[in-house]
């Protein structure tokens, strides 16, 4: 009886013990876990990305280099990726300018058609920066640069859109 109690006893305290590692465990792993988010970029990177990018698209397509276009273009959305984790809110209506506002702009490139590609390109500006506006960095005003934000890489390699590899 004294045997089974002290059992039981000790049992009991066992449990309660491994709850309690548990319960560190998880405390542990949700700080781990916040940290690792709190290190993601939020906006501010992946747009320095997204700009450059969005720059580079212009002239690739303006010299015929519509594979390096397409690679922009999708690269430009990619470079937001961490933002699902970081700020799901916002990166919905990011997607949406991409999926739905940014679709004349892929179109133009996977046609090659540089005429429709330089009127959907110089619209969809107003759209970034709408987008700014909304989000309260109205001051943040995209402007077509004269020459591409990267300037190491040949623009005028011939290619076709489609031969960016998956
Ligand atoms: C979903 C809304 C949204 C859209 C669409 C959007 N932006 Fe932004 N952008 C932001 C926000 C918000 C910031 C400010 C970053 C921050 O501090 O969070 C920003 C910042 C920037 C910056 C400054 C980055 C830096 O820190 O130097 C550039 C450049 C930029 N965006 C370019 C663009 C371009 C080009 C487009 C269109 C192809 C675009 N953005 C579309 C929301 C958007």
């Amino acid at each position: 009886m004294f045997h089974a109690k002290r059992t039981l006893t000790f049992m009991m305290g066992a449990v309660a013990l491994c709850a309690g590692a548990a319960f560190a465990d998880d405390a542990a792993m949700q700080k781990q876990i916040d940290e690792v988010r709190g290190a993601l970029p939020k906006f501010a990177i992946p747009m320095r990305e997204v700009g450059d990018r969005f720059q580079n698209m212009y002239f690739a397509a303006k010299d015929g280099n519509w594979a390096l276009a397409a690679y922009m273009s999708k690269y430009m959305n990619g470079a937001m990726n961490p933002a699902i984790v970081t700020k799901p809110a916002e990166y919905k209506v990011w997607k949406s300018f991409y999926d739905d506002t940014f679709t004349p702009v892929n179109k133009a490139i996977m046609a090659k058609d540089l005429k429709a590609f330089d009127t959907a390109y110089l619209g969809v500006v107003k759209d970034c920066n709408n987008c700014h506006q909304g989000m309260g960095y109205g001051f943040i005003k995209v402007v077509k640069l004269k020459s591409p934000a990267d300037n190491g890489i040949d623009y005028t390699v011939k290619s076709e859109p489609g031969d960016v590899p998956k």
